[in-house]
């Protein structure tokens, strides 16, 4: 069975609201329980310094959105849950990309654009108050998903710029240094409606127009209170078009809930009335999960434990990933033999892929190197293309593609998964 390996970021710059949990917590949660799929989930701590200068402001929002997404029921030993500035590799990875990004690009990055775009119309310096780290944010983007050949990132619509640019740098590097790099392809969630916020307009913590998730329920009640409505009296109908108190229901509500509130607003329901029911429904949702999340707040060593757990599974990934990418660009060890300058004799010289009929009628393959030791072996595939699809995957992303075969390729004996990656690479080197 192949997964599909989705990953995302959240930037910890603030306080989880009803608008992240409705449009990324709650459809990544769910997601990350599906079968056919493996997640990686990140808080993009390293991104946030380029956009908060309190480190304390840091430090809080990094562990409440930790504590939001255990609480809303993320699991940590199903999916890869870490801190970005856990993994050294990452920064690693940026300068790479860095060297085969033409800065043209990074000119026309939204955000960059839009800071360069003020300074002209007010007349100041086109650089002024833009940091190096703004201007460097796609990349850094680009490694946190390169890093681990993600198929899949569910993000907002206004990152599709950066997803674009991912590709670039992943389409820039493998060909240059030959196949490392899968091309990510951005998720957007259309049915997930943007959830309006008290004023009704989108839900954002600039417009100050928010509902904290996890806010205690007094506070909850009194900021649903605060829900803007028109200035019908009870007794007359009111419109669901439009209205923000609707929508936020609307998200947490099943269908024959929504059904009953329209025909309450159709009925002349009171402002004061739909306001409680909406948040009686919110807060029944809400609820179980705050009390986790109050648990987790007044814990925060276990999230630490748990972070970091979550950042030594990924870099399993990552550390073997980078070898061979460091390799890939020339960084390599000068007293290794394959470091000399290739010629006809290493190239007779690498491991290979053999392929054969098992009795049973399946089809297999063995990773065999120069001496005929054998690395790796798989299990019996139904045609020669599934044999085949599983050779070019290892082909293309190397040792990191490894943990996705589990069970159904063991490495020889006394053979470690380094030894593996490191013949891949050297494949991958000879076909480049
Ligand atoms: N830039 C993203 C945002 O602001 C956060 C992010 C950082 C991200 N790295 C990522 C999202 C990698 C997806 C994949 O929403």
């Amino acid at each position: 069975m192949s997964t599909t390996r989705f990953l995302t970021g959240i930037t910890t710059t603030g306080t989880p609201h009803l608008g992240n949990y409705v449009g990324s917590i709650r459809p990544s949660v769910r997601a990350s329980l599906r079968d056919d799929v493996e997640s990686f989930y990140f808080l993009a701590d390293y991104h946030a310094l380029i956009k908060v200068e309190e480190p304390s402001r840091i430090q809080r929002s990094t562990l409440e959105i930790a504590a939001s997404w255990l609480a809303a029921g993320l699991d940590p030993e199903r999916v890869t849950f870490y801190r970005q500035s856990d993994i050294p590799e990452i920064p690693e990875l940026t300068w790479f990309l860095t060297c085969v990004t033409g800065k043209g690009i990074l000119n026309r990055a939204h955000a960059y654009k839009a800071a360069v775009d003020k300074n002209v119309a007010t007349g100041t310096d086109v650089d002024s108050d833009v940091t190096a780290g703004l201007f460097m944010y796609p990349v850094l983007m680009g490694a946190d998903i390169l890093m681990f050949n993600a198929h899949k990132v569910p993000v907002g619509r206004d990152q599709v710029q950066h997803l674009e640019m991912a590709r670039d740098m992943a389409n820039s590097f493998n060909h240059r240094y030959g196949q490392h790099f899968t091309l990510p392809e951005v998720v957007i969630e259309e049915s997930v409606a943007t959830l309006p916020g008290v004023d009704g307009r989108k839900m954002s913590k600039s417009y100050d127009n928010h509902i904290p998730l996890f806010a205690p329920r007094a506070q909850l009640k009194k900021r649903i209170a605060g829900i803007v409505t028109d200035s019908r009296a009870p007794g007359e109908a009111k419109d669901v078009e439009g209205s923000a108190l609707f929508q936020i229901y609307q998200a947490f509500a099943s269908e024959t809930e929504t059904v009953a509130l329209r025909q309450a607003y159709a009925h002349g329901i009171a402002w004061g009335d739909a306001k409680s029911m909406v948040f009686e429904r919110l807060d029944t949702e809400i609820t179980p999960m705050r009390e986790r999340y109050d648990a987790l707040i007044r814990d925060p060593a276990a999230i630490e434990a748990i972070l970091r757990r979550g950042a030594e599974k990924a870099r399993k990934i990552s550390t073997p990933f980078m070898a061979g990418v460091r390799h890939a660009v020339g960084l390599r060890n000068l007293g290794a033999a394959s470091t000399a300058k290739a010629t006809k004799a290493d190239k007779t010289a690498q491991p290979v892929f053999k392929q054969y009929r098992e009795k049973d009628g399946q089809f297999a393959f063995k990773l065999v190197d120069a001496k005929g030791r054998m690395l790796l072996q798989s299990q019996g595939f139904a045609s020669p293309k599934d044999a085949g699809a599983a050779i070019a995957r290892l082909q293309q992303v190397g040792g990191a593609a490894l943990p996705a075969f589990e069970g159904q390729l063991a490495a020889g004996e006394g053979v470690s998964n380094d030894d593996i990656s490191a013949a891949l690479q050297l494949l991958a080197d000879a076909a480049g």
